[in-house]
C-alpha cells in the first residue's frame, strides 16, 4: 500500500501504534526516500557544547533541573567554549550549537559578547539552545550572530506539558509556541521537538506533536526517548496514563522520526544523542536510515560533561561514533553518506516562501 502524504491523523495514528515489522519496513524506505529527495545523502554535523548546567526551572523529568542538589554545576568561560568552537571548526562540522539550562547568569549582554568572538574567528554556524529567554534577549543574540535556535516544546498535550513544567512563574506550552513564532520573525532557522514516552503521554497527543511540527513549518525537530532520571519527580513516578500511554521504546521513536520526515520532508532531522543512549551500537544509525539527517557531536569538555546528566548514563556515554574527522567519513561511507559541507541550514524547495 502506497504511503500517500501529507498523512491525516488517523493515518499517523494507525503508524504510530504500527507492530508489523513488514508494513514498518515500508513505512522505513518511503522516509528513507523522501529523506533523499529532499535533504540528499549528506549528514550535517553539529558539534554541541553544553555551555552550562546551572538552571532556574523544575522540570520534572531533567537531572539539571534546579532542585536537584547533587549536581556540580559549571559554568564555561568565554575562552573554553570559543576552544571548543575552534574544534569543531578543525573537524570539518559547519555548526556549533551552544546549549544550557535556563541559565540567568547567562546574561544577554555576555552571550552577545561570546556570539561575536565565535563569529570573529570562525565561520560556524551558531545554534543557540537556551531555554525560555526575553525577546530582547533573543534579538540582541540574533544581531551578535546566532543563526539559529533549539527550543521543544516537549509535548503538544497543555495538561502534560503543565504537570511536567512546575514553572518559577508561569510556563504554558502557549508562550513555548509564542517563543518559536519570536524567533521566526526575528530571522531565526527555528527548531523544537519533543520526547517520547513521557509518562502521562498518549497516543494522541504524539499525533498531534507530528501535526504541531508540520504546522509550525519548523526547519529543525529533534524527537528522542524519554529516560528516566531516579533523581527526578517523574523518574520515580509510577502514574501514566494507562492503555493510552506511549512506551519510552527505541522503537516507537523510530516511527516518530519516519512520519517526521514524511510530514516535514525538507527539515534537518537529528538522530539524537537519546536514542544513540538507549541503543549504543545502531541507535544512531538506524535513525539516520528512517528519516534523520543531522549528528550533534558532543564536544563539551569531559570535565563538565560528566555533569551535564539531563538523563542517566548520558555523561559517560562516549560517542559510540569516533569523533576525529576520517572515522565520521569511514562511518558515514560504510552507512551509504557523507559528510555534508557548509552550514547545512534549512534548504527550501521553492524560494521565498520564507515569512
Ligand atoms: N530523557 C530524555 N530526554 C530528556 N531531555 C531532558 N530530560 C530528558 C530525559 N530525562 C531532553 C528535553 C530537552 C533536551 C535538551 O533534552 O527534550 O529539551
Amino acid at each position: 500500500m502506497p504511503i500517500v502524504t501529507p498523512l491525516d491523523r488517523g493515518t499517523i495514528l494507525t503508524w504510530l501504534r504500527e507492530k508489523d515489522p513488514s508494513r514498518l519496513q515500508s513505512l522505513w524506505q518511503a522516509a528513507d526516500e523522501t529523506r533523499r529527495s529532499h535533504v540528499g545523502d549528506e549528514v550535517h554535523l553539529r558539534g554541541l557544547v553544553e555551555i552550562s548546567n546551572y538552571c532556574r526551572r523544575q522540570c520534572a523529568y531533567c537531572g539539571i533541573r534546579a532542585g536537584n542538589r547533587g549536581v556540580v554545576r559549571y559554568r564555561m568561560t568565554q575562552r573554553e567554549i570559543v576552544d571548543c568552537a575552534r574544534h569543531a571548526k578543525s573537524l570539518g562540522f559547519g555548526t556549533v550549537v551552544l546549549q544550557a539550562g535556563e541559565d540567568m547568569g547567562l546574561t544577554g549582554a555576555w552571550v552577545s559578547e561570546l556570539l561575536r568572538a565565535i563569529k570573529s574567528e570562525t565561520a560556524l554556524a551558531i545554534t543557540l539552545s537556551l531555554g525560555e529567554r526575553t525577546s530582547e534577549e533573543l534579538a540582541a543574540w540574533k544581531q551578535a550572530g546566532a543563526d539559529r535556535y533549539l527550543l521543544r516544546f516537549e509535548t503538544s498535550d497543555p495538561e502534560l506539558f503543565r504537570k511536567i513544567h512546575p514553572s518559577l512563574s508561569s510556563t504554558a506550552v502557549s508562550d513555548r509556541m509564542a517563543q518559536l513564532r519570536v524567533l521566526r520573525t526575528l530571522g531565526y532557522e527555528v527548531g523544537s521537538g519533543v520526547m517520547v514516552g513521557i509518562p502521562g503521554q498518549t497516543w494522541d497527543s504524539l499525533a498531534q506533536d507530528i501535526l504541531t511540527f508540520q504546522s509550525l513549518d519548523l526547519d529543525m525537530i529533534g524527537v528522542g526517548p524519554y529516560i528516566p532520571h531516579p533523581d527526578t519527580p517523574l523518574g520515580v513516578s509510577s502514574e501514566d496514563a494507562g492503555q493510552e500511554q506511549v512506551p519510552s521504546s527505541e522503537q516507537v521513536v523510530y516511527r516518530v522520526l519516519a512520519l517526521t520526515r514524511l510530514m516535514c520532508p525538507e527539515a534537518n532531522i537529528p538522530s539524537t544523542t537519546a536514542l544513540a543512549a538507549v541503543n549504543k551500537k545502531q541507535g544512531r544509525q538506524l535513525g539516520l536510515m528512517r528519516g534523520a539527517n543531522v549528528i550533534m557531536p558532543n564536544l563539551t569538555p569531559d570535565a563538565y560533561r560528566i555533569s551535564y546528566a539531563i538523563y542517566p548514563d548520558k555523561a559517560c556515554l562516549n560517542e559510540t561514533m569516533q569523533v576525529g574527522p576520517s572515522a565520521i567519513l569511514q562511518q558515514l561511507a560504510s552507512w551509504g553518506r557523507k559528510v555534508g559541507q557548509g552550514h547545512g541550514g534549512r534548504r527550501r524547495k521553492a524560494q521565498g516562501v520564507r515569512e
